[in-house]
């Protein structure tokens, strides 16, 4: 039906008939003769119908928006000073011989290019969002993405194996999607929250070095960088450590963006252990393209008299921290009353602040409403560590260490943002070191940072018996401008060591059999040492085609409330269906639509 895509027609046809196929983007009526802009994946061309031939210019006017139509016709020059230089094909135009109407389009519930139109709807409509431009060259960005990560993985030695999809619970930290067994009634098969454990067991079963593209499935709450299906480059090898592997996965990450960006990552990557980003950043996933950090006041809070420092540094997980804004004297008193009430609306009982208009006069040369509560040489140190001078302003956290963090690291980001200090471009880091338990209040018990799979580092082992708190896992997270990109770890590759840790986090000998015995089987039987990572491909393509959110990069994305508007999932299914499960709905809860 076509000679050449709408948007890459070679100048050298001019003169000759070309044939074309798409959709009616636009309609203008000009002075008697009808301008179509006919569009594909590639681009626009103007179509040009003049009112000699009054067939063809007649079904020219019934042609709407996001009608099918190939047309026939000679390619020729628009008349000067007629060019749209913003268009490829902005020189040229095909005068229309003969036109094929290949299907109709009913009204559009949005046009194309509007962009307030809300989400649900777009979604509802995906295949009309999906001719826009953007998501044309956002998928294909991915599709190339991904093409240049296998060629990288291939060329290794990597091997592309495919792992179960209906399978037992694997431990990531959400839920699961449950898919009911109708052979075993009462017994559900879980949708994988990572292969985790299937690549383990390839590395036991001698494979060396694994990669698959896959999709992973959570029930967890939904955010902008959070689906309840996802990919990821899941990757594993045996007998490489922590460095030669972090090392390969830099050079790919590297060598993915030089070949999709055209741009030069840093080499090495920077390295925060999971600690010093906790006290510079406030949180393990830092974006290092902004300049402000946090300066540590715990210790210093210790014996001040000003009551809202010194009871947060006595808490036994409080924190009083500062984030010192360069130049930040310039803000007004109704900017900064502005940031105290974004603090507050985050939890933060309020924001103290001070600013330095000389160093060198205390405590006359600050300005603030707490100076008077500090002592001179608490505003001597306090001066000293955050390195603030003439012009500064500083902002301060004091309460529980992880409602200071969340505070600090929101309005980190914000002032970043919108005093236009985070520059542009990529920043990536490890975050390395992190601890291999945190303590959960809620349960009264250790749970695993990452999964329960990960090793301890082996100079903390003799911890594990008597302060579980303090061991530190042999885990990486690849952060990119504030988003984790990727996360994984060298493992644990002998039960014995497993057993301990899964008895560490609670479980008796009878739930490790029952939940993991064939990786306890499997581990006795040779497992060789080994690690890996896997990477969140969404979240990787959401950076790289400067997304806003990963719905953006994924072609049939579920809604916040993880729902398809386009099929209308999860739906019913018949009675008849739920008997041969064994399934029974007790009550059946109103599906609000969304
Ligand atoms: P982890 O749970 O850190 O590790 O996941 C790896 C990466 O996947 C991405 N990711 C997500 N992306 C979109 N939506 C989600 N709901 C979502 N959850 C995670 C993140 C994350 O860094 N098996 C281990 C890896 C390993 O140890 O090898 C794992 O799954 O970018
Ligand atoms: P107060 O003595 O409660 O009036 O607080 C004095 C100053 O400290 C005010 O500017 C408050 O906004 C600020 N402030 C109070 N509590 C906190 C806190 N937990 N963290 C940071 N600043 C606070």
């Amino acid at each position: 039906m076509r000679d050449h895509p709408c948007g890459v027609i070679p100048e050298n046809s001019v003169g000759s008939e070309i044939g074309l196929a798409g959709w009616v983007h636009h309609r203008r009526d000009h002075g008697g003769v009808i301008f179509i802009d006919l569009r594909d994946y590639s681009g626009l061309i103007q179509l040009v119908f003049s009112p000699e031939d009054r067939e063809l210019f007649a079904r020219a006017e019934k042609l709407r928006a996001e009608f099918v139509i190939a047309v026939r016709g000679p390619v020729s020059l628009r008349p000067p000073g007629t060019e749209n230089p913003d268009l490829a094909t902005g020189r040229i135009e095909i005068r229309v011989r003969t036109l094929d109407i290949l299907n109709r389009a009913d009204p559009l519930p949005f046009p194309l290019d509007e962009t307030d139109t809300s989400e649900e709807v777009r979604l509802r409509y995906r295949y009309l969002d999906l001719r826009r431009p953007e998501f044309q060259n956002r998928l294909r960005k991915r599709a190339s993405i991904a093409r240049l990560l296998r060629a990288w993985l291939d060329e290794r030695g990597f091997v592309e194996v495919e792992t179960p999809v209906l399978t037992r619970a694997t431990p990531e930290g959400a839920r699961d999607y449950l898919v009911p067994s109708r052979t075993h009634p009462g017994r559900f098969f879980a949708l994988p929250q990572s292969p985790q454990l299937f690549k383990q067991i390839l590395m036991i079963g001698g494979l060396d070095r694994y990669y698959q593209i896959v999709r992973c499935f959570r029930d967890e709450d939904l955010r902008a960088d959070r689906q309840p299906e996802f990919t990821q480059l899941d990757i594993e090898t045996s007998f490489l450590d922590e460095e030669t592997f972090m090392g390969l996965m830099e050079e790919m990450v590297r060598h993915l963006f030089h070949r999709a960006m055209d741009l030069h990552l840093p080499e090495p990557f920077p390295r925060l252990t999971y600690a010093e980003a906790l006290a510079r950043y406030g949180n393990d996933k830092p974006d290092l393209r902004n300049p402000l950090v946090l300066t540590e006041l715990t210790d210093l809070s210790q014996q001040t008299a000003f009551k809202v420092f010194r009871d947060a540094s006595r808490l036994a997980d409080g924190r009083v921290a500062a984030l010192r804004l360069p130049g930040g004297g310039l803000l007004t008193r109704g900017q900064i009353d502005e940031l105290t009430e974004f603090a507050k609306s985050l939890g933060a009982p309020g924001l103290a602040w001070i600013r330095v208009n000389d160093p060198t006069r205390l405590p006359d040369g600050l300005a603030s409403p707490i100076v008077k509560f500090l002592e001179a040489d608490f505003l001597d140190a306090l001066l000293k560590r955050t390195g603030a001078g003439a012009g500064d302003l500083l902002f301060f956290g004091a309460g529980a260490a992880k409602s200071v963090n969340e505070v600090l690291v929101q309005l980190r980001t914000r002032l970043g943002r919108d005093l236009g200090l985070t520059r542009e471009g990529f920043a990536p880091l490890w975050v390395v070191d992190f601890p291999m338990f945190e303590w959960s209040e809620e349960e009264g018990r250790f749970q695993a940072l990452h999964h329960p799979f990960t090793a301890p580092q082996v100079a903390d082992l003799e911890s594990l018996g008597q302060d579980p708190g303090r061991v530190r896992s042999r885990a990486y997270d690849l952060v990119l401008n504030g988003y984790e990109v990727g996360g994984g770890s060298i493992r644990i590759h002998e039960a014995e060591l497993q057993r301990r840790i899964f008895s560490l986090l609670g479980l008796s000998a009878e739930e490790m059999n029952e939940k993991f015995g064939f990786l306890l089987d499997a581990l006795g039987f040779g497992a060789p040492p080994h690690g890996g990572m896997a990477f969140g491909l969404d979240r990787l393509v959401m950076l790289m085609t400067r997304a806003e959110n990963i719905r953006e990069v994924i072609a049939f994305p579920k809604t916040q409330s993880a729902t398809d508007p386009l099929t209308g999932a999860p739906g019913t299914v018949t009675a008849a269906q739920l008997r041969e499960l064994g399934i029974e709905i007790r009550k059946m809860p109103s599906y609000t639509g969304n």
